[in-house]
């Protein structure tokens, strides 16, 4: 029995949880796992409601959790960053999730914005460190509203925090067997101290997997790579900040935020899914958004759990469905179905 905690957060957060929950039980259902949730109502109603971000003792309980389902946190009402910082980034950061992981897949029947570009040709993923880099919100700010006012955030990368990400990357080549080649994303030419840390310990532990190809961008020209040539990539590495806008292009060349999910990873500990949009206010309770992201993300969370057979089950409905012409769009209120026809369409090619 896995228990499996859930913050369907804000904005359309719960339309699309409630969906991607649909789908996972029709996957328990035909694969005979079992499973029960433990729903948080964190995120930013509760916030103005009681000020309170995310509790500890609701943080020592996740500790205890097989797996975390998160559906988005932001709200319009709350000054940005109290919510990404307060109960996104601290799940991140105090389970250890120090892998963000995402693929970027462009599926059959997915219209991309690249022409001449075919499902064979986007089928990569983007390995994101996690728990360092500019996100510790290390920093300060001297003579503020002055004309002489600086702002310093600092950029944190640790030999220990490097070297697992790069290591999980190398084994994550591996094991999919595609191209073996994986892609260090840096800005070593100018982040002299930083990534000139990646860049050795990227081919240090390199030398323990020579059937990996070590491959190497800058990241503006990997930005280039990926519209022009995405057939290139198998997996790519990089740090906190260049993984979180680089997979916002990933998204777009797969089809969109509709399609693009991601996963919190911690290897040794509790991991967390997610689609990569956000909360989308203006679409709040219209039911017009697209589950199918964070579908996906319910996919990822059961290979996490080693469900294989219930995760391939998810994977092979949301193919049929993209194919199926029902679909008639990805984008919100472009569908031609509810986000809840969509989470049924799904979930009934499994059952
Ligand atoms: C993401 C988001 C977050 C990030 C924000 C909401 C803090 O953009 O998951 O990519 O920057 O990591
Ligand atoms: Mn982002």
């Amino acid at each position: 029995m896995y228990k499996i905690g859930v913050i369907p957060g804000d904005g359309v957060g719960p339309e699309v949880i409630r969906e991607g929950l649909k789908v996972i039980d029709a996957a328990s259902k035909k694969a005979g796992f079992k499973y029960e949730t433990v729903t948080y109502d964190f995120g930013g109603e509760r916030y103005l409601k009681t000020g309170e971000v995310l509790p500890d003792s609701a943080l020592e309980e996740m500790k205890q959790l097989d797996a975390i389902y998160l559906g988005a946190v932001g709200h319009p009402q709350v000054k940005p960053g109290i919510l990404e910082k307060g109960l996104l980034l601290r799940v991140r950061f105090e389970l250890d999730q120090y892998i963000n992981l995402r693929p970027v897949i462009l599926y059959p029947g997915v219209p991309t914005p690249l022409k001449d570009k075919k499902p064979e040709d986007i089928d990569f993923v983007v390995v994101r460190e996690n728990t360092e880099g500019l996100y510790l919100g290390i920093g300060r700010v001297t003579k503020k509203d002055s004309p002489e006012e600086v702002a310093v955030q600092e950029m944190v990368n640790t030999r220990k925090g490097v070297e697992r990400c790069i290591r999980y990357a190398f084994e994550l080549t591996k094991k999919r067997k595609k191209k073996m080649r994986l892609t260090l994303v840096d800005k070593a030419n100018v982040l002299t101290f930083a990534h000139d840390l990646w860049q050795r310990v990227f081919y240090k532990v390199g030398e323990e997997y020579p059937d990996v190809e070590k491959d190497h961008a800058y990241v503006d020209a990997c930005c280039m790579w990926f519209v022009k040539n995405p057939e290139w990539f198998d997996t790519i590495v990089t740090c906190n900040m260049f993984g979180d806008i680089i997979t916002d292009l990933g998204a777009m060349i797969q089809g969109g935020m509709g399609v693009a999910a991601g996963g919190n990873i911690n290897p040794e500990g509790v991991s967390m899914f997610e689609p990569i949009h956000g909360s989308a206010p203006k679409y709040t309770g219209k039911n017009v958004i697209n589950p199918i992201a964070t579908i996906v993300a319910g996919q990822m969370l059961l290979e996490n759990l080693g469900e294989e057979a219930g995760a391939k089950l998810i994977d092979g409905a949301v193919r049929k469905a993209l194919v199926s012409g029902k679909i008639k769009g990805l984008s919100a209120g472009k569908m031609g179905l509810s986000t809840s026809e969509v989470g049924s369409l799904i979930a009934n090619y499994i059952s």
